[in-house]
């Protein structure tokens, strides 16, 4: 009878466990939380130089709350799902004016808060108090399902329910906060997705999976979404002065909160919403951008407008050079764009 899942597996991340991760030195609360929502949708080596800049620009939750979403976006761009960006903000504002500008301590009030689940709150607790609390991301989700033998998509309701049991039971009576990371360690160094090193696991004597020969097959996979084309046209105005309009994106929905250049189905819509004609046009070579559900083909055109005074600005559209753009959060495509037209590229 092998010994207690929790204890194979903090022996085993006792010797090959990650323990130099920035957000481990110091193990606070609110560096917990920053860290676990960059780590949400986002690889652990992209997430550090994003965690690092971001610690230096607001060390603290008051310094969050106080400056503005345009430039806490702007620190998130490139990390993509900018929803993440926009709850960090509303708690950190929340925790400001109720809590004395710390995060709560219970599990309740923590998932109370925007962007912030069972697994995240139980994350942050674990690591920031050493307290055992179960954590189910998706690296914690194959090692339980494959260890087990579970079926059907982890995202199913059922087979949450089952797993977030099975993780429960496991926990140990202390080490909360290595555990947490030993666990997600595991399913990212070991139980990897694809070709898993079973050879080195802690727990493969009595892995469900290894010992049915179903390690390839589990967990079993995400029923197919349906991903939709959309085709859009994308506009770059540049005024005499070099400087490029951008639009404010409504709060929800694709690019939420971002600075885009005008885009829309047909140039004539994008003309008639700016109130002003376009002179000089040139359409470039499309671009293609993927998101989750969307592939997007967005065709660049490059223009001057008829009378600049024209345009209508307002707080959510107006004029900005290269040096503006960069205190922006701009999405990628639009970004890249904006580059390729200050390196002389797009002419
Ligand atoms: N993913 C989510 N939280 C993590 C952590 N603490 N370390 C590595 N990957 C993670």
């Amino acid at each position: 009878m092998p010994s207690a899942f929790s204890d194979r597996l903090l022996a085993w991340w006792d010797k090959n466990g990650r323990k130099d991760l920035p957000w481990q030195n110091p193990r606070t609360p609110y560096r917990v939380w920053i860290s676990e929502i960059m780590l949400q949708q986002t690889q652990v080596a992209t997430v550090i130089p994003y965690f690092e800049r971001w610690m230096k620009s607001f060390p603290d939750i008051e310094s969050l709350a106080g400056t503005s979403q345009d430039k806490l976006l702007a620190h998130w761009a490139g990390l993509g799902y900018y929803a993440r960006a926009r709850n960090i903000h509303k708690t950190a504002v929340i925790c400001l004016e109720q809590n004395g500008g710390e995060l709560p301590a219970s599990s309740a009030e923590l998932t109370a808060l925007p962007g912030i689940g069972l697994s995240t709150a139980n994350a942050i607790i674990s690591q920031s108090t050493d307290k055992p609390a179960a954590v189910l991301d998706g690296n914690v989700r194959r090692v339980l399902a494959r260890h087990t033998a579970t079926r059907g998509w982890t995202g199913a309701a059922a087979v949450q329910k089952k797993l977030w049991e099975l993780a429960e039971t496991r926990l140990p009576m202390n080490r909360g906060a290595d555990y947490t990371q030993a666990i997600m360690d595991l399913g990212a160094m070991v139980c990897s997705r694809s070709k898993p090193d079973c050879a080195n696991c802690p727990v493969r004597l009595d892995c469900e999976a290894r010992l049915q020969g179903r390690i390839d097959q589990l967990p079993s996979p995400k029923p197919a979404t349906r991903v939709s084309d959309v085709t859009l046209q994308m506009l770059i105005l540049k005024d005499e002065k070099g400087r490029v309009l951008l639009e404010k994106r409504p709060g929800t929905g694709i690019w939420g909160g971002l600075w885009c250049l005008p885009a829309g189905d047909s140039l004539e819509c994008i003309a008639t919403a700016l109130g002003a004609g376009l002179n000089g046009k040139k359409t470039l070579s499309p671009v293609e951008h993927r998101l989750s559900h969307l592939r997007m083909t967005i065709h660049p055109v490059l223009a001057t407008p008829g009378n600049a005074t024209q345009v209508q600005c307002s707080s959510e559209r107006g004029w900005f050079d290269r040096e503006q753009q960069t205190n922006l959060g701009l999405p990628k495509p639009v970004s890249d764009l904006l580059s390729r037209l200050d390196n002389g590229e797009l002419k």
